[in-house]
């Protein structure tokens, strides 16, 4: 049987899960000594858009792309430098954080599969990329 468009989205625990997994991640990446570096001094606009762009990416409303257009990821992480030591890390919390949420595993191992492949993909530390900051870029 085939599954409907958002049925991570509600295994994830539709909007409210997604709100907390984001929560609990953001607290991991704040105490990684090696990842906090990373992201600017501010974490609150990067955590609310992370939050938008989990609703829409698991199947939920597509809030993040009707604000800033098309999600571009690699482009978007361009302005901030990452190894493959941030990917490994970036995971490693988002995957406790999954865990802390309650998420059954089999659900995780699906939506893993596809972050780890991602996360990999945001690597640009030997890349010669564009280090100028986006912001609240409106991308086609
Ligand atoms: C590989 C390790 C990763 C690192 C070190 C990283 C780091 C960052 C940083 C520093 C920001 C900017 C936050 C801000 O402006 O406050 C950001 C934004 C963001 N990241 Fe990541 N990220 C990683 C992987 C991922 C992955 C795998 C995804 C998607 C599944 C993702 C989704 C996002 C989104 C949606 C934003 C907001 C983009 C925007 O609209 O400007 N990131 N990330």
């Amino acid at each position: 049987m085939t599954q409907p468009a958002n049925a991570l989205f509600a295994s994830a625990g539709g909007a409210a899960g997604v709100h907390n997994i984001v929560e609990a991640f953001y607290r991991r990446v704040e105490a990684d000594p090696i990842l906090r570096p990373v992201y600017p001094e501010d974490l609150g606009p990067g955590k609310a858009k992370l939050e938008l762009f989990l609703v829409q990416w698991l199947g939920g409303p597509p809030d993040y792309s009707q604000k800033y257009g098309h999600p571009r990821l690699r482009m978007r992480h361009f302005p901030f430098v990452i190894a493959e030591v941030h990917a490994g890390r970036w995971l490693r919390h988002m995957r406790e954080a999954w865990r802390e949420c309650g998420v059954p595993e089999d659900v995780q191992a699906v939506v893993f599969e596809r972050f780890g492949t991602l996360a990999h993909h945001m690597v640009n530390d030997k890349d010669d990329v564009p280090r100028t900051p986006l912001e609240d870029a409106r991308l086609t």
